[in-house]
């Protein structure tokens, strides 16, 4: 997915202000080495290094880096994929918010953390928890077939304990494993929606003329009317998942 980093952070900086309650889950002290892994625009990267860590903040999107590096110009940004990291027992924390559920390749993703933690390092994270987001992308998807076009999510949305399964596997310890609802709101009123569905699923929209897009973001409002439509605003249907998971010795 090509990340558009104006519109993240106009639109949706919900995600940030989420991530940043995240930050008391990391208790972080002085010199502590923490990985931002999805780092986006490093909003979240410079709260952890303004409380006295050495943040490195790390994105697979160029664009992101770029803005990163423009806002924060004295944090260490690089871009990266996460599921091969270049470091070996390096962090006490890596830290990650809204990012695991882009990431295919799961077993890969967390023995890359792994290998990049110290010894009795930590992963904090939080991301989709097994049908987030599903009044979206049913309405999504039926807006799409349609016109004649389909939609398979590319998501990965896990259960708490299927989740639980592969951190063991891949060697850490669990020390909080929690799966939530978390409705959130999408700014910008009545526009709240398509905004979110032009940003997350601009793939499925790309190669879609200006006028077929704006009847099926139409469609898409009107099948979640019922559901997600609440006080005149958009309420995503988000679940999370939410852990804190140390690597053994
Ligand atoms: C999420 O953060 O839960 C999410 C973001 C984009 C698409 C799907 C889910």
């Amino acid at each position: 997915m090509k990340w558009n980093s104006k519109l993240y952070d106009n639109k949706h900086s919900f995600v940030a202000e989420y991530g940043k309650s995240m930050i008391d889950l990391v208790n972080v002290e002085e010199d502590q080495k923490i990985l931002d892994l999805g780092c986006g625009t490093g909003i979240i990267t410079n709260e952890l290094a303004k409380e006295g860590a050495t943040v490195i903040g790390i994105d697979s999107s160029i664009d992101m880096i770029k803005k990163a590096k423009l806002n924060y110009p004295n944090l260490n940004f690089q871009v990266g994929d996460a599921t091969n990291l270049c470091f070996q027992n390096y962090f006490d924390t890596v830290f990650s918010n809204a990012v695991f559920h882009w990431i295919p390749n799961q077993k890969k993703l967390l023995c890359s953390i792994y290998n990049s933690l110290k010894d009795n390092g930590k992963l904090i994270c939080e991301f989709g928890a097994k049908n987030n987001v599903f009044q979206i992308q049913t309405a999504f998807e039926k807006a799409l077939k349609q016109k004649g076009y389909s939609y398979s999510s590319e998501f990965y949305f896990p259960s708490k304990d299927e989740y639980k399964l592969l951190l063991e596997e891949t060697g850490f310890e669990i020390q909080h494993i929690i799966e939530y609802d978390r409705p959130t709101l999408l700014y910008d009123g009545e526009k709240g929606l398509r905004n979110w569905v032009c940003q997350f699923f601009a793939s499925y929209l790309s190669n879609i003329s200006y006028e077929e897009t704006e009847q099926i973001l139409f469609e898409t409002e009107k099948f979640c009317k019922n559901s997600i439509w609440k006080d005149n605003q958009w309420i995503a249907d988000y679940r999370r998942i939410q852990i804190i998971a140390v690597k053994n010795k």
